[in-house]
């Protein structure tokens, strides 16, 4: 019986654009892909991109006259536009191109350890983060505390895998220089309050960073109405390639902020002596950059678009709400993170009984259903919830109904095959 929920795109559509979902593994059995918040699967339309533009276009950018640099220029320089427009930032030199969301963060801090004030990160200030953070928006923090003498704080996690925020004005003081905090959590699916947190943040002058890894490819972003001053995400886990990822930036930010990453492209000047920099993005987009892989993330972006966010995020909502009410129904089944779909992602994260984890996602795969098991990058939720690990189940655009299904029965088994 096929399940209908209101708001579920046309699944039979949007699965025939990625070929990889019609694979068969371990003995012919059907691929139930629910890892995607670790990275999402590919459709035929950016494959087809990233083939042309090594058949047809590849050369380095911004360097060469002959037709083929110029042509790889544009198409580089065109998926900045693109994603400018996708993020609704205010200028296209806001965007500027690293290797992954982690190197985005990285970037950030690197910038505040080495910035003139008022934005320098240095002893006698503060910078606050959550519990909830993937270990990319912990560690580069940490460095920068340990490296520059600041003090690291962050905003604890309420039972229920929200961010506690009752102690906001305690944690976030008139020494705080920099908030940055995940947008959608990867480990627990909540949304964040970002309203609540950018208000305290201004009244203290702070600079905020958003982590939207877990939003970018889930949900309209609009990084003027987030109110944020740096936004980071990744192109793989929305349908883009690896090896892309972004760092919006408000532009004074930018133009006033030192680069991080010095190389060739970065500069306007050189002598041996000393260098005057490119304006931004340039200056921070050292050395040949990653241009078949923008290329490909600008066509990821268009095909997002032509679905539709606002669609996308209604279908990953149906299906959540439908995955914690069939999850709900699995005895001894624990949801680590809130339990209803309200101001949450597609990502649900449970423990089954005494069945450690890395056994459930095991038995699961020999039964073709790909999840993700671990701390998931997030080991201080973990050790807050008191587990070891969590089976994580993410979904997106072309996740259906029976797959949830599948994966309840493929628990139930779980269940039986440890007795
Ligand atoms: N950050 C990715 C995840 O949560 C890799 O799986």
């Amino acid at each position: 019986m096929t399940i209908q929920l209101p708001g579920l795109l046309d699944t039979d559509a949007i699965r025939k654009d990625f070929p990889i979902l019609d694979r068969l593994v371990h003995d012919g059995k059907k691929l139930v892909y629910l890892d995607n918040a670790a990275t999402s699967q590919k459709p035929r339309q950016v494959l087809d991109v990233l083939a042309e533009h090594y058949e047809r276009h590849n050369a380095n950018v911004h360097r060469g006259v002959h037709v083929l640099a110029e042509e790889a220029t544009a198409l580089y320089e065109g998926a900045r536009d693109k994603i400018a427009a996708f993020v609704n930032a205010p200028s296209r030199d806001e965007v500027i191109f690293t290797k992954n969301a982690s190197e985005s963060l990285n970037l950030v801090a690197n910038m505040l350890a080495w910035a003139d004030e008022p934005y320098r990160v240095d002893h006698d200030t503060e910078i606050v983060i959550t519990e909830m953070e993937h270990h990319s928006n912990i560690v580069p923090w940490q460095l920068l505390a340990q490296r520059s003498g600041a003090k690291l704080k962050w905003f604890g996690l309420t039972d229920d895998g929200r961010l506690d925020l009752s102690n906001i004005e305690e944690i976030i003081t008139e020494k705080t220089k920099v908030v940055s905090f995940v947008l959608v959590s990867n480990i627990l699916g909540t949304v964040n309050p970002v309203e609540a947190i950018v208000r305290r943040a201004q009244e203290v002058g702070a600079l905020v960073v958003v982590d939207a890894s877990q939003a970018a490819p889930h949900m309209p972003l609009d990084v003027q109405a987030l109110q944020a001053d740096f936004v980071a995400f990744t192109g793989h886990k929305m349908c883009g390639p690896d090896g892309i990822g972004v760092l919006w930036g408000r532009q004074e930010l930018l133009e006033d902020l030192p680069p991080f990453l010095g190389g060739g492209e970065m500069i306007e000047t050189v002598s041996m002596h000393s260098s005057t920099y490119a304006p931004a993005p340039h200056k921070f987009e050292a050395g040949t950059p990653p241009i078949a892989q923008a290329v490909g993330l600008g066509a990821a972006v268009d095909y997002l678009t032509s679905i539709g966010m606002e669609n996308i995020a209604r279908h990953e909502h149906a299906i959540t709400e439908y995955a914690i009410q069939r999850l709900q129904e699995v005895p001894d089944l624990r949801i680590i993170g809130p339990t209803t779909a309200e101001d949450r992602g597609a990502a649900v994260s449970f423990t089954l009984g005494d069945i450690h984890p890395h056994d459930v996602g095991q038995v699961l795969d020999e039964q073709g259903i790909a999840v993700r098991v671990g701390h998931h990058c997030a080991r201080p939720v973990c050790l807050r919830y008191g587990i070891p690990a969590t089976t994580r189940a993410s979904f997106y655009l072309y996740s259906t109904p029976a797959e949830v299904d599948a994966l309840v029965e493929g628990l139930e088994y779980v269940r039986n095959f440890f007795g």
